[in-house]
């Protein structure tokens, strides 16, 4: 049986206090520059960031931007609040789910997270919010690590899946790229940086 929205979010909630430190190397070596070339493509003033986490998006955030991010885990947001507080982030933190959005419909001019869509148990739901709230002509920009195209390792990333859902809560045999193709966007583009398993996607509605 696949693990629910609760059983998720405790996961998030249990390794909020060793979620920087599990992700450093990789967020020196590969996730911070795939940040910057993420947060560059922001447009318009009004924007929210879905799947906040503790914050790591924060350096890269526009400063004239008016600016909302959403997280349903308490205890990853209670780090990005102390992190918004210290580094004096212009931000509206709330605790929110994804599948579930408390925001009109139109209501931003770019939707965006990075490495969340792993986790969002129904990411079609989420999927499908993010659009709802996305204003018309407004972009939806997505960085996430999907599925491998090699075969082999696709293999072996579905075999191994589901230690590390139990594990950390996400789950690293997604194909997300197809997943956003289905919702109703006008275009779906994959930066052509993308490697075969981290992807940013640019989705316009
Ligand atoms: C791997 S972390 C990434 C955090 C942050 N975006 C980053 O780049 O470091 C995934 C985050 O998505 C959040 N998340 C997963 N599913 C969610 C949902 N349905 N609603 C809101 N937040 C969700 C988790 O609580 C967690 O903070």
């Amino acid at each position: 049986m696949k693990p629910n929205s609760a059983t998720i979010r405790k996961r998030y909630d249990r390794i909020a206090p060793y979620f920087e430190g599990m992700e450093a190397v990789m967020e020196g070596l590969f996730f911070k520059s795939w940040r910057k070339k993420l947060w560059a493509k922001v447009e318009g003033h009004h924007v929210l960031e879905v799947g906040v986490g503790t914050g790591k998006n924060f350096d890269y955030y526009p400063k004239d931007a008016r600016i909302t991010a959403v997280d349903f885990s308490e205890q990853m947001l209670k780090y990005a609040a102390q992190k918004r507080d210290r580094k004096n982030i212009n931000v509206d933190l709330e605790l929110m789910d994804i599948q579930s959005l408390c925001f009109a419909d139109n209501s931003f001019d770019t939707v965006i997270c990075s490495f969340v869509f792993c986790s969002v148990p129904s990411a079609v739901k989420g999927l499908k919010e993010v659009y709802r709230v996305c204003k018309p002509g407004g972009q939806v920009l997505l960085l996430e690590h999907v599925v491998s195209s090699n075969p082999v390792l696709a293999a072996i990333m579905s075999l191994i899946n589901p230690v590390v859902v139990r594990l950390v809560g996400a789950n690293i045999n997604r194909n997300t790229v197809k997943n956003v193709k289905a919702c109703a966007f006008t275009s779906v583009h994959v930066d052509k940086r993308s490697s075969h398993i981290i992807k940013l996607i640019e989705a316009r509605k």
